[in-house]
């Protein structure tokens, strides 16, 4: 915007310096000089400049402040005027001027520019006489208004573009720190997850992608603090376990140790004592073996094809003695085979737990009914007896490990309390379900769905 404005001011003088040549070369030419110098001074008045006229050689001859007459000007614009290099040129000078001028803007000022000196414009045209160049004419002109507006518009252009950097830094901070700062909460709370500390949660704000993603970390370290505590209390129940028969295996052996004269008869008792509590503890240790290999999914299933109603007939076979001990009658129903592609010894396990457990916490001379059939794409094995069912309330807990209702009589009977968290693990795996319905006193249902085929 600038250039264009100053190219038109070059233009417009040169233009007026090209004109007034023309129309002074007949008195340039003729004699009448006198009537030169007038119009000179009056030329120069309203184009608000110096004019000068110079010769061919270069020579002053008139001035129109008087100063240079007679001298040679060593000026370039006015040396290819007169060489006919052009029709007009023009140039520009900084030129010395009395006194000191006031800087034209701040920026001067603070960086102290030289403004001792004005610049001027030098705008050359050629004078003909009879066809050849007798001389030049030569307007010299302040120019110094233009180059302060120049400035000050140069001056301006800085200030806004100042004023926008400052506000573009100034947005870029404030994002910066809306962006970072639930990001660096977040990177607080994970490592105050990492160590150790679960129960912190990250605050959420709004509901962008930011707050989203709060949501799922402290979803997660929920889970995690749960995680937590279910293997905290898995570790204490094991040990726990474990350390019952070993206290009572240590009691007895210390009795038969330090008992000298012990009768043959308790001693037999004793040692019947300590092999029951053997049992358990290898029980409880294989129980736990099995739970730790499924949780770490390390369990593949052996799949082969196979008929459930032969694992079904084949488990209630060898649970048979212990019913019969309680006088207890087993009845099985199977409608269909049952064909499918599954693991026949995991799913003899579940058999084998839930109609254990059916004989276990059934009074003597009670009925178990265990009935197969399809429905759909399922198989379903329903196990029933006339027990002494559980309560509403432990009824969700029963599928918990180490869960017994009644503690004192489930060990009694040997129980681990993993046996039914086995079954509903394996269960799972094969895509099943199992369920449990039962009314106190008067008996339990325990239903398995597997897929067929
Ligand atoms: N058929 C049933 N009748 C009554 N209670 C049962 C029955 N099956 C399981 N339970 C209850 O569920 C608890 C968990 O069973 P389980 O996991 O097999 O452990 P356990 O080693 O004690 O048999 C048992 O201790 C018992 O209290
Ligand atoms: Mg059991």
């Amino acid at each position: 915007m600038g250039d264009s404005l100053f190219a038109d001011t070059v233009r417009a003088r040169a233009s007026d310096v090209s004109d007034l040549a023309v129309a002074l070369e007949d008195d340039v030419s003729g004699d009448s000089a006198d009537d030169l110098y007038p119009r000179l001074l009056q030329a120069a008045r309203s184009l608000g400049g110096r004019l000068l006229i110079v010769d061919a050689d270069g020579k002053v001859r008139w001035d129109t402040f008087g100063e240079q007459s007679g001298r040679r000007l060593a000026l370039a614009e006015v040396y290819t005027v007169l060489h006919g290099e052009a029709d007009a040129d023009h140039g520009f000078h900084q030129l010395a001027v009395e006194g000191q001028r006031q800087a034209a803007s701040p920026l001067d000022a603070i960086t102290r520019r030289d403004v001792s000196r004005v610049w001027t414009g030098c705008f050359a045209a050629p004078l003909m006489s009879g066809g050849a160049r007798a001389g030049a004419l030569l307007l010299v002109v302040s120019v110094q208004d233009t180059v302060d507006s120049l400035i000050s518009l140069r001056d301006s252009m800085l200030a806004v573009f100042g004023a926008a950097l400052a506000a573009v830094l100034l947005l870029a901070g404030l994002i910066t720190r809306i962006v970072t700062r639930p990001v660096a909460e977040l990177s607080a709370g994970i490592e105050r997850m990492t160590a150790g500390d679960y129960q912190h949660r990250v605050r959420v704000p709004g509901k962008g992608e930011m707050a989203q993603l709060a949501a799922a970390f402290n979803q997660m370290s929920e889970q995690v603090h749960n995680l937590d505590e279910a293997r905290n209390q898995f570790v204490s129940n094991a040990s726990h376990e474990l350390k019952t028969p070993l206290s009572t295996i240590k009691l007895l052996v210390e009795s038969l140790l330090y008992e000298e004269n012990m009768d043959p008869a308790l001693r037999r008792e004793f040692l019947g004592d300590i092999d029951r509590e053997i049992d358990r503890l290898s029980s409880v240790v294989g129980d736990l073996l099995t739970l730790v290999h499924i949780d770490s999914h390390k369990l593949k299933l052996r799949r082969e094809r196979m008929l459930l109603s032969d694992t079904v007939r084949e488990s209630v076979r060898r649970l048979s003695p212990l019913a019969r001990k309680r006088k207890q009658e087993v009845r099985v129903a199977i409608d269909d085979p049952c064909e499918m592609f599954a693991d026949p010894g995991k799913l003899a396990q579940v058999c084998y737990n839930i109609i254990e457990n059916a004989i276990k916490y059934t009074p003597e001379g009670g009925k178990i009914d265990v009935k197969l059939h399809s429905a759909g794409r399922d198989a379903v094995l329903e196990i029933s007896d006339t027990g002494v069912g559980i309560p509403a309330e432990d009824l969700p807990h029963v599928f918990d490990r180490f869960y017994r209702v009644d503690k004192a009589r489930s060990r009694e009977t040997g129980g681990t309390g993993l046996g039914l968290s086995i079954v509903q693990q394996i269960v799972r795996l094969h895509a099943g379900s199992v369920t449990v319905q039962s009314e106190p006193g008067q008996g339990t249902t325990f239903t398995v769905q597997l897929p067929l085929k």
